[in-house]
């Protein structure tokens, strides 16, 4: 009798601590009915809650403006957390875990662009390197230094294909490309994700800015755009489609009026293509006050309506605007918002909690600073990136790389000793102290004594005071090296300018330079492509260095002296004049060949897709196919052998493009399918292979998203070889 008393004791009690247990606290229930049995707990209130996203500590970016600073509320959804105290943002998680009625844990987010405390180079410097695990590695380091802050979710990749470099955030994304965009925004999802989101040191991607920010008129940021459905499909879709492909957790709506219906309250590209087309489980955030500036944008009255039109569209975050906190809940009521559709919503935003494992371990590492940021190996992946992604467009009597040991260098310009500016926009919580200036680098490489140097001017204005005294260390140097470009702020959100040429002040430090008869070394950083029309012929060689980040100096200083050999190349056409934008590699073939150039200027670009130089030189060999006839359903391989001809140990990226000449739309004249990056020793020669799949490689979408393949000639184009070849049934 006393055995069956304890035992029903014992069933009583572990029967207790059961019911006790809700299921969404069971680390082991399936993730769905966790949060089935959490929304089924929450009222309208608390489920409201969760669909805003408010920001927390000082407001660094000025076009985010902070209407007030607020007190965090612990129901919150999610917010933008800018402070680098894990400690606090472990107080604040343990305030809505344990002081709200569920305790469910905040999204922690922050815009972690190319690095959060050790800074690499920007996204579009990253794209010149053309190596996919260059920026998985770098979005690693990133969402490490993230995770051992307390970010949970990041706000990058860009993908926007940028191809008017008039529009300031062309930094962020990775070039002119859709595939390139494809190929590298998955990567940085992988890097920033892992393989699982639950992991330590892992944070939740956002694909961005959801669709078509990057062709706003006249590439002024947060204007209109008119955008047709084959250049949405073509261009615009097909890195976000990747992105969610690899399992990118959220998706940002975007700014712009995509042709009269604004991104964030477009209901066909965020319901209908993203989730129901491409099945994407996660959750939409607004962009920065995207809601309520569908006020602005003149599709809604006021912020309630702006608040139904972009909830109802698909946006299931609010950020900042605080538009669905304060009008959901009469939206509701009123019979305008379905309860449903908030389930929904929530649901998702839920989803991506308990992904990240915060439900069941909501706390992050509280380690000091020096073991959190800029770890040796951290600098090492940024010197690393910064030096892959540097192009050199131009060596004439190969005055690069410096290797003359008794040379005297002049190192001139606003650039020089810079260090904010080499981190360019979106720099985290880089700091310029971090920062390795090119100076700084220079004079490590090559010894103090042989390094003399003068700014020369500033980056604008009219004072042309330290003229002389930069000619007069460039008369007596061996080498002038002149650090020109851009200010950080002069590219990124709301950098728009009016051309890409640098100010006249710089343009006139050059021909004084050049002037003195020393060769001319031109170092251009910049966040955009520059219109070098009339710097180009000052300069004997140019390489572009980007905005490379806390190392940039060092990976500078390594390609001039030859300890890196160069092998970035051009991510987005240079054009010779900001007048001929837009000019992109991929545009379609004019109706007449030769005529509508321009009467004033040349037509063609300076520099173009794909450009960039080595020290050594590179020979391709022809391009090899086993056939010349395939069927639609085979794979194809084509190969190339291509043998580094020079005396140096080179890296070849191959791009590879297809042309498809007739089809029943017109195609681009030619489109990037593949790339490969290689090391080749000198005198060595190196395979590279394309596996050509037609149904991925050779059709095309229509301007509604049906795919086509086609029977007829194509056209594979690598480096100066080509090859034709043709599909059957
Ligand atoms: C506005 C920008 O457009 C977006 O890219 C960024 O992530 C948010 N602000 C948050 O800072």
């Amino acid at each position: 009798m006393q055995r069956i008393i304890c035992l029903v004791i014992i069933i009583t009690f572990f029967c207790g601590r059961l019911a006790a247990q809700p299921v969404y606290k069971d680390s082991g229930a399936p993730l769905e009915e966790r949060v089935s049995d959490l929304l089924r707990r929450m009222t309208l209130e608390e489920k409201i809650m969760q669909l805003n996203q408010w920001t927390y500590g000082r407001n660094d970016n000025v076009n985010n403006h902070e209407k007030a600073e607020r007190q965090v509320d612990p129901t919150i959804g999610s917010v933008i957390y800018r402070s680098t105290s894990p400690a606090l943002r472990n107080e604040l998680q343990r305030r809505a875990m344990e002081e709200t009625r569920l305790g469910i844990p905040i999204l922690f987010g922050f815009d972690v662009i190319h690095g959060y405390r050790t800074i690499f180079p920007i996204p579009l410097a990253q794209s010149c390197a053309w190596d996919a695990e260059l920026v998985r590695e770098g979005c690693r380091v990133a969402a490490t230094e993230a995770y051992l802050t307390g970010i949970d979710w990041t706000f990058s990749p860009m993908v926007d294909v940028a191809r008017d470099a008039r529009w300031g955030r062309v930094a962020e994304g990775y070039g002119e490309d859709p595939y390139l965009n494809a190929v590298l925004g998955t990567a940085a999802v992988e890097g920033y994700q892992g393989d699982d989101l639950s992991q330590p040191y892992n944070i939740a991607a956002c694909l961005k800015h959801y669709v078509g920010y990057s062709l706003s008129e006249g590439g002024r940021d947060y204007h209109y755009t008119d955008i047709s459905g084959q250049t949405l499909w073509e261009t615009m879709l097909p890195p976000f489609e990747a992105g969610v492909a690899a399992g990118a957790a959220t998706v940002m709506s975007s700014f712009n009026d995509i042709s009269g219906i604004p991104g964030s309250a477009n209901r066909y590209t965020l319901t209908e293509i993203l989730k129901e087309h491409w099945g994407f489980d996660g959750f939409v955030v607004s962009d920065w006050g995207s809601v309520e500036q569908l006020v602005n944008q003149g599709v809604a009255a006021d912020r309630r309506e702006a608040a139904m039109k972009a909830f109802m569209a698909g946006v299931e975050m609010d950020m900042v605007d605080n538009a669905y906190k304060d009008h959901l809940g009469e939206l509701v009521s009123e019979g305008l918002v379905p309860v449903g559709n908030i389930d929904e919503a929530v649901r998702r935003i839920l989803r991506v909690k308990f992904r990240l494992g915060l439900f069941d371990d909501p706390y992050t590492p509280e380690l000091p600073e020096e073991d959190r940021y800029l770890l040796p190996e951290f600098r090492r992946a940024a010197e690393r990136a910064a030096a892959e992604s540097m192009v050199l467009l131009k060596n004439e009597r190969s005055v690069l790389p410096l290797t003359d040991p008794a040379a005297r260098i002049a190192l001139i310009g606003p650039m020089a000793d810079e260090r904010v500016h080499l981190m360019g926009s979106w720099e985290g919580k880089g700091l310029a102290d971090d920062v390795r200036s090119i100076l700084d680098g220079m004079l490590s490489e090559f010894g103090p004594d042989r390094i003399m140097t003068a700014r020369g001017c500033g980056f604008d204005g009219d004072d042309t005071s330290g003229f002389d005294e930069a000619v007069r260390i460039a008369a007596g140097a061996d080498v002038a090296v002149l650090c020109l470009g851009e200010m950080e702020h002069w590219s990124g959100e709301n950098g728009t300018r009016s051309t890409l040429a640098l100010p006249d002040v710089q343009e006139r430090l050059a021909a004084e330079i050049h002037r003195t008869g020393t060769p001319v070394v031109l170092l251009l950083s910049s966040g955009r492509p520059v219109e070098l029309a009339r710097l180009e012929s000052l300069a004997d060689a140019i390489l572009v260095v980007w905005q490379p980040g806390t190392c940039g100096g060092v990976a500078v200083a390594g390609i001039l002296s030859g300890r890196t050999n160069p092998s970035g190349k051009l991510s987005i056409t240079f054009p010779l004049h900001t007048g001929q934008i837009p000019i992109y590699y991929n545009m379609r073939n004019p109706a007449r060949h030769n005529q509508g150039l321009y009467q004033d200027i040349p037509s063609a670009p300076l520099y173009e897709f794909g450009h960039g130089l080595s020290y050594t030189t590179f020979e391709y060999g022809e391009i090899f196919l086993p056939e010349t006839v395939f069927s639609r359903n085979e794979t194809i391989t084509a190969e190339i052998e291509v043998r580094n001809t020079g005396a140096r140990d080179g890296k070849e990226a191959v791009l590879w493009f297809v042309t498809d000449p007739v089809a029943s739309i017109s195609r681009p004249a030619k489109e990037l399918k593949h790339f490969e990056k290689q090391d080749i020793p000198a005198g060595e020669s190196r395979t590279y292979r394309f596996e050509i799949v037609p149904e991925r490689d050779l059709s095309f979408v229509d301007a509604r998203g049906g795919r086509h393949l086609e029977n007829g000639e194509f056209i594979l184009t690598v480096g100066n070889r080509k090859i034709k070849f043709e599909l059957t049934d």
